[in-house]
């Protein structure tokens, strides 16, 4: 190609779904920055369509997705996700009817959760300093506790029972392991933690330590070790720098990542990435916290676990450089200190976007 043609720039659509509370804040933070990254870079533009699927909106007309919602977010790249739930709701209707049905419909059976100190921040552990806690955590996102097996009968009785079935499949503790082994290769330090409850749980939990064995011979240059969930949150907080990438299941990944973020600094600096590896659906790309009614309105919500969450993505696009500048511009900020108050700073959410947006400017 003779240098004065510019390369053909690619255009991503990306279907936004800011949901509730914070959920909204955050999701538009996403919007700006990802929006100042493509016109600076100027080699890949989004096209955003955003979807008004809430809680409140389920609260004035009664749903939160249209019947034909998924076949909607099925024409996209990619999704970008704020949160759902809402104090007038119960919870377990808006993740039904929302979040957990696009995982499970657009086959994202991986969820991937990175968690490290960033510059400028700090571990609540004392004398955990950037470089002391970096780990990958591989959530199984479409099986286990959450697979929405279960049921209720006699409600209303005193003889009411309810049961909440954890379905663990050969084929899908498979694919897990393969992933987690793939993102431990990946990583520096070829370190994998299985993390189980096998001792207890003795059905499924024994066929995940079974399948991971019979996986890790396919990967012998990747270290691995086993630890039961409640030590394992032990392991977390005394020996951070023992850890590395860490596989486990929808729930207790699902707690763990929580316990990461916040051993981390906050749980406002951590992203998620719902994955379809074979790629034939979008994925979904959201931060791990939920929409904070606490603090909903106020304008002091952390972005940075949207802007982590918005760089995944664009590296899941095959936009390297791009991800790479978009992380690279949130660090300087949080070096610079210039934070919001969950992470013992003073700015608002507005002033940490502009900020990254500047710094996305003097990156590139
Ligand atoms: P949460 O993550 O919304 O909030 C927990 C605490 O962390 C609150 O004190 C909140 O102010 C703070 N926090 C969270 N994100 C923050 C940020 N970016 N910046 C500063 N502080 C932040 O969890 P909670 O309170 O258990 O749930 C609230 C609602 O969110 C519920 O309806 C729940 O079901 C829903 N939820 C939704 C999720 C999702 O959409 N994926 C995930 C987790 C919860
Ligand atoms: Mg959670």
């Amino acid at each position: 190609m003779p240098s004065h043609v510019h390369e053909v720039s690619r255009i991503y659509n990306i279907a936004c779904i800011p949901g509730d509370g914070i959920g909204v804040d955050i999701t538009n933070a996403a919007i700006q920055v990802l929006n100042k990254l493509s016109s600076t870079l100027k080699t890949f533009e989004f096209d955003f369509k955003t979807y008004d699927w809430s809680s409140k909106a389920y609260l004035e007309r009664g749903w939160y997705m249209p019947p034909d919602g998924l076949a909607q977010l099925k024409t996209h790249d990619a999704i970008y996700f704020g949160a759902v739930g809402w104090p007038a709701v119960p919870d377990h209707i808006s993740l039904w009817s929302l979040i957990l049905p696009i995982r499970k419909a657009l086959n994202q059976y991986v969820n991937v959760r990175p968690t490290r100190i960033l510059q400028g921040t700090k571990s609540p552990l004392e004398g955990c300093q950037v470089g002391d806690l970096d780990w990958v955590i591989v959530r199984e996102n479409s099986e286990g506790e959450y697979s929405g097996q279960g049921g209720t009968s006699h409600e209303g009785f005193e003889n009411a029972v309810a049961t909440e079935v954890a379905v663990f499949t050969q084929v899908g503790i498979e694919r897990i392991m393969r992933f987690a082994f793939e993102t431990a290769r990946a990583r520096p330090r070829r370190k994998l933690t299985l993390v189980t409850k096998s001792n207890a749980q003795r059905h499924g939990m024994v066929l995940w330590d079974k399948v991971f064995y019979e996986v890790a011979k396919e990967y012998e240059d990747v270290e691995t070790d086993k630890m039961l969930v409640d030590a394992m949150t032990v392991r977390m907080v005394l020996h951070p720098k023992s850890l590395d990438t860490i596989v486990a299941t929808n729930l207790h990944a699902d707690i763990l990542s929580d316990l990461a973020a916040a051993l981390s600094g906050s749980i406002g600096i951590a992203p998620s990435s719902n994955l379809d590896p074979t790629r034939k659906f979008p994925s979904m790309f959201e931060p791990i916290h939920g929409s904070a009614p606490d603090i909903a309105g106020k304008g002091i919500a952390n972005p940075v676990g949207a802007f982590w969450s918005a760089a995944e993505m664009v590296r899941w696009l095959g936009q390297e450089k791009g991800a790479d500048v978009l992380m690279r511009a949130v660090e300087n900020v949080t070096a610079r200190g210039f934070k919001t108050r969950d992470l013992g700073g003073e700015r608002n959410t507005k002033e940490v976007t502009d900020s990254v947006c500047e710094e996305i400017e003097k990156l590139v």
